[in-house]
């Protein structure tokens, strides 16, 4: 069923401008019919930041920036779903057009610029499905124009914390002015610790959500050590790696397309993501697990991922050039995998190689 809705949509979304396309698809998810959702295989489940997955493969943010579909991703196969990035305040976003395809390299450029409807909107989807359970992450975000943006973040998690299964402290998005500066060291040691500070206030209430920070791949490794250093003293459940990155590969072959302005995912940024993940996992040295997400577009880049030290991993730009066959493709080649060499869970491989990893020249 999902091989013939892809065989069906892809060509024609690929047809579309990718927003035209990309409102397609989350109508086509809305009219999903009912069907039963497809149990994993045990040797899939993952447990995480106090929470059980039934499975590694993650819907990453920016695909359901409103929360209009996360059970028809969960239903798809999808073992957690993360929405947004929400702001507290509605926001339209950049100019369009601001999503490109780099059809021969299997990339994506967006400029979209945390376009979403807000916390009030989004908050209500979410209270009226929460009863269905499922996995269901909210990534927070700040207004463009927020005279206080680490209040902003605050205020989402108060809001959310009800309704979230865990948040992302989204400081990554290369597309709102300033934001990424939120990744320096006493910047972010402030910002965390009010973020934390919050979840602890509402814990009673809201119960114990985990909060994981995101992070772009372009962070140099010295910044690096400081955001790991500040994440763990800070206390966070976990870490995303990564977000779009800036950098322009020189072996990008749509190298009109590639001059806008954005960040970059798929394709090209899979292998400094796997790097980005390898180097993380040395630094938290087992503090926090992470979530890997760039460019995973395979059963085997998965496997690589995990073992470069994700725990789970997200996929977002290859679902674009794949259909969601892909999600199905990498359960089937992790399970396979995990037969063939007599493991029993996934957990027994995470890390496996990222000494190594972070060994090899760096990727460019
Ligand atoms: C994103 N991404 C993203 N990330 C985030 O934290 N908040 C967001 O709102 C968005 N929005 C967004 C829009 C679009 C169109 C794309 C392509 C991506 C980043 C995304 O979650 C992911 O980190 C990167 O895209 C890398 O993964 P993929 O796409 O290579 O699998």
């Amino acid at each position: 069923m999902i091989r013939a809705f892809d065989a069906l949509s892809l060509p024609l979304l690929r047809w579309l401008d990718a927003e035209d396309a990309h409102r397609l698809a989350i109508h086509g998810l809305k009219l999903l019919p009912p069907m039963r959702p497809q149990t994993d295989d045990a040797k899939l489940a993952m447990r995480a930041f106090g929470l059980n997955f039934p499975n590694p493969v993650g819907m990453a943010a920016g695909f359901d920036k409103n929360a209009e579909v996360p059970d028809a991703l969960l239903k798809l196969g999808f073992g957690f779903v993360e929405v947004g990035t929400v702001t507290p305040y509605p926001q339209s976003g950049n100019p369009r057009p601001r999503l490109f395809r780099l059809e021969r390299d299997e990339g994506v450029i967006n400029r979209m610029g945390f376009n979403n409807d807000g916390a009030d909107v989004v908050l209500r989807r979410l209270a009226s499905r929460a009863s269905r359970g499922g996995i269901v992450g909210v990534n927070v975000g700040a207004n463009k124009d927020s005279p206080d943006r680490i209040a902003d973040y605050v205020k989402l998690i108060e809001t959310f914390a009800p309704v979230a299964s865990y948040f992302t402290v989204n400081v990554s998005s290369p597309n709102t002015p300033g934001l990424r500066n939120l990744q320096q060291a006493s910047q972010l040691d402030d910002l965390l610790a009010r973020v934390i500070d919050a979840r602890e206030r509402v814990r009673e209430t809201a119960g114990d959500t985990p909060v994981l920070l995101k992070i772009a791949p372009d962070l140099g490794l010295s910044e690096l050590d400081d955001v790991v250093h500040v994440a763990r003293s800070r206390r966070v459940d976990g870490m995303i790696v990564a977000n779009t990155t800036l950098a322009r590969p020189s072996s990008l072959r749509e190298t009109y397309r590639a001059k806008e302005q954005g960040g970059l995912s798929g394709r090209p940024l899979l292998r400094l993501a796997t790097r980005m993940v390898a180097e993380t996992y040395v630094r938290a040295e087992g503090a926090f697990p992470l979530i890997g997400v760039g460019g995973i577009d395979s059963g085997g880049a998965a496997l690589t991922r995990i073992r470069a030290g994700a725990s789970l991993i997200q996929l977002y730009s290859p679902l674009i050039y794949k259909g969601l066959g892909l999600v199905e493709d990498i359960k089937r080649d992790l399970a396979s995998t995990l037969l063939r060499t007599g493991r029993e869970s996934l957990s027994e491989i995470v890390g496996a190689d990222a000494a190594t990893i972070t060994a090899e020249d760096w990727p460019v």
